[in-house]
């Protein structure tokens, strides 16, 4: 294994994939104080600072594409330190960091977060970046609170997840809204501060809609603001000044290629379904969510007259739903309209991969699953996920992403749909 002589002060650059050891002294890792025997594991497209406490040695072995770089001054921007410090005296209860895409973001809060836990604060650390989310499954926001330091976010344990539906947050901006709220209030009760890293989504109507909503839900205390050159002002502009704080971006920062990003986010997925199994769920017992599914009243389709293809009937407020066994002749579907108003359609089958988000009564994330298929004339519904027990289910909330287990995006579904 080659080593690595430090002394005080020296950095070192680590480019995945890599794994280290610390053989003597102390290092900082990310921010975060490692002692001997400590070890660490840096992935692929992955990469973080190295700053020697003291004299060090350190061991490691390259993997694919790995590298170790010693540099000649720091990465961490100077302006970042005075933050950080900051933070530690004056212990602001929420943190928000806002910031384009490959700004650092992410770095960022790992940083701070362990600099907190070395001055002896207990940090916790949302990630709402649902696209790249780190703490969570994909498709979640995830709260993660630091009790050891971590080289990267995703090493944090994951501690609450809300499940916002799909790895994009622009058809679920109320879920993003009402999650990060859940979340943000969670991790109050459990640590000193929360951090939140919000996704990079900053420009047009949209994007600004959910920065600033994010923000008027929150009431940061504080405002990190990661920009290259004032692309945040707009939003900035609805922040009182006084709780703003604008930081440069490090010169070191890594940014991702779009198909860097996909494999990592297929990787997270598959990683989900690894250890996943069959659940079935008894669909008269557990709550739907998110869905037009069971929020009516039943229908007996023996009543219907085109029974033969009707397996499931509802009358709801908006008119009827229906599941059929083929796509329905407009005549049939006319002739239904005229009894009970407006006929929504699903065709058995449809469900089949769609992503769901798996809830306990406190409304509390288990985990996220794939729908295999709904036997909708016995109220049974087999999920695929990691979830264990089907009595801790209470709810089903419907997403709008159909993936297959490897982490394989197949397509997205129109809110509404079921
Ligand atoms: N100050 C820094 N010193 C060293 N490395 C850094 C620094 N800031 C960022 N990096 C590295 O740059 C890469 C990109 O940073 P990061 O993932 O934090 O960006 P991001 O803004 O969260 O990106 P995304 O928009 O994809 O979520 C990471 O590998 C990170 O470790
Ligand atoms: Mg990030």
């Amino acid at each position: 294994m080659p080593e690595l002589k430090l002394k005080r002060g020296d950095v070192v650059m680590l480019e995945g994939q890599l794994s280290l050891e610390v053989r003597e002294g102390e290092v900082l890792i990310s921010g975060g104080l490692r002692g001997k025997g400590s070890r660490t594991v840096i992935p692929r497209a992955k990469s973080v600072p190295l700053e020697a406490e003291g004299d060090a040695l350190v061991a490691y072995t390259l993997g694919r594409d790995g590298k170790v770089e010693q540099l000649s001054k720091r990465t961490i921007p100077r302006e970042w330190d005075a933050l950080i410090s900051e933070v530690i005296q004056q212990r602001p209860k929420k943190i928000l960091v806002m910031g384009s895409v490959d700004v650092g973001k992410s770095f960022f809060t790992t940083y701070l977060a362990n600099t907190m836990l070395r001055h002896g604060l207990r940090p916790g650390a949302i990630d709402s970046d649902v696209g790249q989310s780190d703490v969570g499954p994909p498709a979640t926001m995830g709260l993660g609170i630091f009790e050891q330091p971590v080289a990267q976010l995703y090493e944090v344990p994951l501690s609450s997840a809300y499940f916002v539906g799909s790895m994009s947050p622009s058809e679920h901006m109320l879920e993003f809204v009402v999650g990060v709220k859940w979340l943000v209030e969670h991790g109050l009760k459990k640590a000193d501060s929360v951090i939140v890293n919000t996704p990079g989504w900053i420009f047009g109507g949209p994007g600004r809609s959910l920065q600033l909503y994010t923000l008027e839900t929150i009431d940061p205390d504080i405002v990190v603001a990661i920009q290259r050159e004032g692309e945040l002002e707009h939003l900035l502009s609805s922040v009182p000044r006084a709780r703003v704080r604008r930081l440069p971006v490090s010169t070191k920062v890594r940014s991702r290629s779009s198909a860097e990003r996909a494999s990592l986010r297929a990787m997270m997925l598959g990683k989900c379904f690894e250890d996943a199994g069959k659940l079935v769920l008894n669909l008269w017992k557990v709550r739907l969510k998110r869905c037009y599914l069971h929020t009516g009243r039943p229908i007996d389709v023996g009543t219907l007259g085109v029974q033969a293809q009707i397996i499931h009937a509802e009358q709801m407020p908006e008119g009827m739903l229906i599941v059929t066994k083929r796509r329905m002749d407009k005549g049939a579907i006319r002739e239904l309209e005229a009894r009970f108003g407006h006929v929504r359609t699903i065709i058995q089958g449809s469900e089949r991969n769609m992503m769901v988000g798996l809830t306990n009564d406190v409304n509390e994330m288990l985990g996220i699953g794939i729908i295999e298929r709904i036997d909708y004339e016995r109220g049974r519904m087999v999920v695929l996920t990691p979830v264990k027990n089907a009595d801790e289910v209470a709810a089903v909330q419907f997403g709008s992403m159909r993936i297959k287990p490897d982490g394989e995006e197949i397509g997205t579904i129109r809110q509404g749909t079921f």
